[in-house]
């Protein structure tokens, strides 16, 4: 296989071959001269022109492949027959514009264990919208009790969820699934128990419906927490340059649900390869599957950040979480004004990319929703919401 493979590449260098002019009378029959002329053609092909990277290296020392193979450019790669019955459905998905329905809603999806915490803001924050919204809720560890009329009946199909592991990731498509049965649903946001509102819902609506674009994190991060969870079993198809990292925190459009209910190839890779403790590594689905499924499928359809922000500013395990009395207008005030997003690298030299979050051309406050929010900030917050103090 690889031999042929390198055959088609190697045609460039005949050059180097060594020319028939043998001795005329022991001259042995011409096939072998031909099959020696073809292996050399596959060797030299092999070494100079590589099918991909690290297959050269089978054949070769790595003490002496990788140094050279450094050096040279990239070529393209051969598609394999699944990323080729991929790209025609990604790209038709892509291309064909969708029916725009009468009344366009958007789908509030909650990934909780169980009861909302926060339930009563978000009922303030719907009321008076109906029919511009649905609500979709994935309890995986216990029915929730609800008081709104707005959540009951809301609850979806759930199954376990273990934290890091691709049950996260099929929450979220399960999620996406059920909400894409009504044809209204433009938009998909996936929140969590500990998810707030920032805005009001038409501020929300307007901003979400404004645009053609999906907010899915999404960044380049070389260090210990980026692409050391990525492992050579993804390749071909997902190499180290395609691989990214982001929050799972999405906010996307119709197109791409359908893509990732469309997409086996991507996710049967991660959910074989990005696993807590597979091949001595800890890689977590849920912060790498859509980042680098929408990078390598639809870059320029992501806006790169997510609209749920979250305060990692603290350098810690987990993000800041706010209490009771952190809840201050000012500090919905501080969130609601941020207006570019940053990506820190987890290697040694911390790189902060600060990017202005724009949309069709405009600046825009990057945030609608934020965590986490403790249980008991919801009292200062329905204050806060029915103050007016937020718009
Ligand atoms: C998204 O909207 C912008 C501005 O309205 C437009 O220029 C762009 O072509 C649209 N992109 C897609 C993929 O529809
Ligand atoms: C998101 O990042 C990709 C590169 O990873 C880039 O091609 C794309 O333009 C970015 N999207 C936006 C909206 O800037
Ligand atoms: C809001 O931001 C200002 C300036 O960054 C900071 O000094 C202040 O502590 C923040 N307030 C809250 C409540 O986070
Ligand atoms: C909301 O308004 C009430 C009554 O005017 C006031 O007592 C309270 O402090 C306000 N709360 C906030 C968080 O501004």
């Amino acid at each position: 296989m690889k031999v042929t493979h390198a055959l088609h590449y190697g045609n460039g260098n005949t050059q180097y071959l060594p020319v028939s002019r043998g001795r005329p009378s022991a001259r042995p029959p011409l096939w072998i001269l031909i099959l020696v002329c073809l292996v050399c053609v596959s060797l030299i092909g092999a070494y100079v022109y590589p099918p991909r990277r690290y297959s050269a290296c089978y054949f070769f020392s790595s003490r002496v492949c990788s140094p050279i193979m450094d050096w040279l450019p990239p070529i393209a790669r051969e598609l394999t027959d699944d990323e080729i019955a991929s790209q025609v459905v990604i790209k038709e998905i892509l291309s064909t514009p969708l029916v725009q329905p009468k009344n366009p809603k958007i789908a509030f999806m909650f990934l909780t264990p169980g009861s909302l915490p926060f339930e009563k803001l978000w009922e303030v924050f719907f009321l008076g919208h109906e029919g511009k919204f649905s609500i979709y809720v994935h309890a995986s560890r216990e029915k929730p009790m609800y008081v709104s009329p707005l959540f009951i009946g809301r609850d979806i199909r759930s199954a376990k969820v273990v934290w890091g592991k691709i049950s996260m990731v099929e929450a979220e498509k399960r999620l996406l699934a059920n909400a894409l049965q009504d044809p209204d649903n433009q938009h998909f946001v996936l929140l969590s128990d500990s998810c707030i509102p920032l805005h009001k819902f038409n501020y929300v609506y307007d901003y979400l419906m404004g645009t053609n674009i999906s907010f899915i994190d999404s960044f380049w991060d070389p260090g210990a927490h980026g692409n050391a969870r990525y492992t050579e079993h993804m390749l071909p198809e997902i190499e180290e340059k395609d691989f990214r990292k982001g929050s799972q925190w999405f906010s996307m459009k119709r197109q791409h649900a359908l893509i990732v209910m469309a997409d086996s190839l991507y996710f049967t890779k991660f959910k074989l390869y990005c696993k807590p403790g597979f091949d001595g590594r800890n890689c977590y689905a849920d912060e790498h599957y859509m980042p680098t499924l929408f990078t390598k499928i639809d870059p320029t359809g992501i806006a790169n950040w997510s609209v749920t922000c979250v305060d990692w500013s603290e350098g810690k395990w987990h993000p800041k979480s706010y209490r009771a009395v952190d809840v201050k207008y000012e500090l919905l005030k501080n969130i609601t004004s941020i207006g570019d997003n940053y990506h820190i690298t987890s290697d040694e030299k911390k790189v902060v990319t600060l990017t202005p979050c724009v949309w069709n051309g405009m600046r825009r406050p990057c945030y609608l929703f934020a965590r986490k929010f403790l249980p008991e900030a919801l009292d200062s917050l329905m204050q806060l919401f029915s103050n007016n103090t937020v718009i």
